[in-house]
């Protein structure tokens, strides 16, 4: 293997685990604690880490979807029919429509519902929320958490198909 094989490798498990570990963390830990403590406290703390979480992830999707696009063609070169006629190929392309489908998830429709819930606890800070803002902020808290656990099995099925590729 030489050394641009190598670097590929290393920048795609390395950013791969950033984005995956983060939103294994989130939807397993994060998300249910802060749920469980409510809304007071839930806004804020995400009203917090969105903005860093956000520009983070979306960066490690990219160079994990550049360095596995790069590392798809050096380790093919030649012969990318492979992609459809091995199990390898099968698993990488597996892993590739799964890491697609959680970029549009997560940065395409996740964000901006977050976005919209920090907007409207923004308006409604040190005062109780009225019938309709209410409704509103329940029925995207529970569009948030359909779209982090399909986010979540999205990226589940990209690190496992990426994980048993070399062993089909
Ligand atoms: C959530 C997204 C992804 C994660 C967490 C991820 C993670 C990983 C990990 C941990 C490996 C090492 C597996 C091993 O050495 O056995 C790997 C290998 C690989 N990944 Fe990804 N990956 C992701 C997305 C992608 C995408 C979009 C592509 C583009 C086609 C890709 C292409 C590859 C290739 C070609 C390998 C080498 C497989 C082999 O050694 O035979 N990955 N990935």
């Amino acid at each position: 293997m030489d050394s641009l094989q190598v670097s590929l490798r290393i920048l795609h498990i390395v950013f791969g685990t950033l984005w995956a570990g983060t939103t294994f963390f989130n939807v397993l830990f994060l998300e249910p604690q802060l749920r469980r403590l409510g809304p007071n406290i839930s806004n804020p703390v995400y009203g917090a880490l969105m903005p860093v979480i956000t520009p983070a992830m979306m960066l490690s999707s990219v160079v994990v979807l550049g360095s596995g696009v790069a590392m798809t063609l050096v380790m093919r070169w030649g012969i990318l029919d492979e992609l459809l006629t091995t199990s390898w190929g099968w698993a990488v392309l597996i892993g590739f429509i799964a890491t697609i489908g959680a970029m549009v998830v997560g940065f395409g429709i996740l964000a901006p519902t977050g976005a919209r819930v920090a907007r409207l606890s923004k308006g409604i800070q040190g005062r109780a929320p009225n019938p309709d803002e209410a409704r509103q902020l329940g029925s995207l808290g529970a569009r948030i958490e359909t779209l982090s656990r399909t986010n979540f099995v999205l990226i589940l099925i990209a690190v496992g198909a990426m994980a048993a590729a070399r062993y089909l």
